[in-house]
């Protein structure tokens, strides 16, 4: 079954064609993360706009480079929840009309089970049962995957999602948005010892997250230091958020995964491309003989393909949506769409 996906929940304008929910025939990302960056963070409103503008040329292209047409597709699936409101609606919007127009099934997808199911794309053995650590720019969980469509969240943030501390603290040490990826090149060569941060805690809640303190702890030594005219050492103090937060995400999923009886850990999210946490997790699933399974580098991020990978399983559990479909800013990853 070749399903068209298409993907707008945040600042990537994506398309692609993904075959029986594991082979990747194509996929487009079109990144507006370049003016983005200009204002520090995504601006909703221009986002809506450029995928407007963008959309219908992002899905032309996926189908060229699929080698087939919008008639050869069986199904088209759309990202529907969660994501800014303003964005969802263009690709929810338009897939809506290219399904009707091509007389195709429309699949909603949430965006969370789209990024667990990046996995199903790169490791054709990798099936449910299994605990997955979620970490994206605006989620953090652990999820029990109990089957392709059956989830059930073991722990969650507080506050900000661990892409949303990277980012902010990545702010304020001045790395351009979004940091992430720039605290990860910092602590690399940083001494991640020099600085003490607190440690992240829920009291009484062993598998949620909590990282505004962490973050605030941050900011205030970078305050702090300007006041009094110090240099900070920013690859250090990179390298010692870095480990805080790695450290705090492994632990809490070796808790769960010690208490559910799982072996088989999944990780999934633009976070997991973090080199550190990457080097964690290995260690920890090594330790204890467990499976561990990420997403390649290019399939941390937002894409398509993930989005047409979880709709593969989802057509087969759910009837298409009507066509009265709409898009949500906020949805549970275990609330259901029909
Ligand atoms: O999953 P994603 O592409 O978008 C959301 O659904 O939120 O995640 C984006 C997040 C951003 O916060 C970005 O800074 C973070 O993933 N990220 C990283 C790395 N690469 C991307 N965080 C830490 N280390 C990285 N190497
Ligand atoms: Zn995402």
């Amino acid at each position: 079954m070749r399903i068209l996906a298409i993907e707008s929940s945040c600042d990537e304008t994506a398309a692609a064609v993904v075959e029986d929910g594991r082979r990747v025939l194509s996929s487009v990302i079109n990144s507006q993360v370049a003016e983005h960056r200009k204002y520090g963070g995504v601006v909703p409103e221009i986002a809506s706009r450029r995928h407007a503008e963008n959309i219908v040329q992002v899905v032309q292209e996926a189908l060229e480079q699929s080698g087939g047409t919008l008639a050869q597709m069986d199904k088209i699936a759309v990202t529907a929840a969660p994501g800014l409101i303003g964005a969802l609606l263009v690709g929810v919007n338009y897939a809506k009309g290219l399904a009707m127009a091509a007389e195709k099934p429309l699949i909603p997808v949430h965006h969370i089970r789209g990024h667990i199911a990046a996995n199903y794309l790169v490791h054709p053995n990798l099936k449910p049962p299994f605990l997955c650590l979620v970490v994206s720019g605006g989620h953090s969980h652990i999820v029990e995957v109990r089957d392709y469509t059956d989830f059930r969240i073991i722990g969650r943030t507080r506050d900000d999602a661990a892409g949303e501390a990277f980012d902010k603290c990545a702010r304020a040490m001045g790395f351009p948005y979004p940091g992430g990826v720039y605290i990860d090149q910092a602590a690399a060569v940083g001494d991640d010892k020099k600085y003490k941060l607190p440690k992240p805690r829920v009291e009484g809640a062993p598998y949620d997250f909590s990282f505004s303190g962490l973050k605030t702890a941050v900011i205030n030594l970078l305050h702090n230091a300007a006041q009094k005219g110090d240099t900070v050492d920013t690859n250090a103090l990179a390298a010692c958020f870095q480990r805080t937060i790695c450290e705090n995400l492994t632990e809490h999923l070796e808790q769960a995964a010690k208490a559910l009886g799982y072996q088989t850990i999944v990780a999934a999210g633009g976070v997991c491309a973090n080199s550190g946490l990457r080097c964690r997790l290995e260690q920890l699933c090594s330790r204890y003989g467990w499976a561990l399974f990420m997403p390649t580098l290019a399939l941390c991020g937002d894409n398509a393909a993930m989005i047409g990978a979880q709709a593969y399983y989802e057509q087969l559990q759910y009837p298409a949506a009507g066509w009265d479909l709409n898009a949500a800013a906020s949805m549970a990853i275990d609330a259901a769409y029909c």
